[in-house]
């Protein structure tokens, strides 16, 4: 393991906003912090907004910065890239700010029966060939349905049409409200939204800037699960 990849190991492990749970606890009733992010890791009750695959977690910081009034969490598996966020998180002082290091199939474990307001799936990895691994398959909107509050949104950011038009299908499939689509964000849905939402909308992750730079096409959508009825395959602990 490289040099650089471990010093970000250790600082993660200082870091009192980066978080992960051992396999022991996640398979012993769920993480200790599950149904107390609000009282016990942010200190206060506030909406909680998730961003699943966060990466360098470039839209929890950047939302964080924009909605001070809400907490948000990146959730990654890879320490080495959510410690980019948790460092300028801690630069900057953004006390509503923090990351857990866990596989999003430990969600579950992780978050109690609506507790969460909001998720953020940001470039996500399309799984080509793979459709019940991508983070908007039935399997995922299960679970999302069981820790999202009544009325809590889905936000799809992305550069694949395959994750995007497959999104749509479940989304008609399953009968699912849509908030707003765009299969182009930056000439189509810019123009056409508030200022504010110009500015959730105009935070690039580290993929995005690189699919971007590569002339790639950006979509976006917004959902709710208030109509989902599941499809039964897994149940909170
Ligand atoms: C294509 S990257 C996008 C990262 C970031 N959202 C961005 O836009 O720059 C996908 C991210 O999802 C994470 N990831 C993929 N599968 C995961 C899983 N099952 N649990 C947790 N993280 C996962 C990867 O570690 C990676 O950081």
């Amino acid at each position: 393991m490289g040099k650089n990849k471990l010093a970000r190991f250790a600082e993660n492990l200082g870091f009192g906003h980066v978080v992960q749970p051992s396999f022991a606890e996640l398979m012993n009733g769920g993480f200790a912090l599950r149904g107390r992010w609000g009282v016990d890791f942010f200190k206060r009750e506030a909406p909680l907004v998730l961003e699943l695959g966060c990466g360098g977690g470039e839209y929890t910081v950047g939302l964080a910065r924009l909605f001070p009034q809400r907490n948000f969490l990146g959730v990654d598996i890879k320490g080495a890239r959510l410690w980019r966020g948790a460092r300028t998180a801690k630069e900057e002082g953004l006390m509503n700010v923090g990351f857990l290091r866990t596989h999003v199939d430990h969600v579950l474990k992780c978050f109690a029966a609506q507790e969460v307001d909001e998720i953020w799936l940001t470039f996500s990895d399309p799984q080509i060939g793979k459709a019940r691994k991508r983070l908007t398959s039935p399997l995922f909107l299960d679970r999302y349905k069981q820790i999202l509050k009544p009325g809590g949104l889905i936000h799809l950011k992305t550069d694949s049409p395959v994750l995007y038009e497959y999104t749509l299908e479940q989304i008609e499939a399953h009968g699912l409200r849509v908030h707003e689509r765009s299969a182009e964000v930056y000439a189509e849905l810019l123009p056409r939204v508030s200022p504010e939402e110009q500015a959730v909308l105009s935070i690039r992750t580290y993929y995005e800037r690189m699919w971007l730079a590569e002339g790639r096409t950006i979509h976006y959508l917004r959902f709710d699960l208030d109509e989902y009825k599941g499809h039964g395959q897994e149940a909170a602990a």
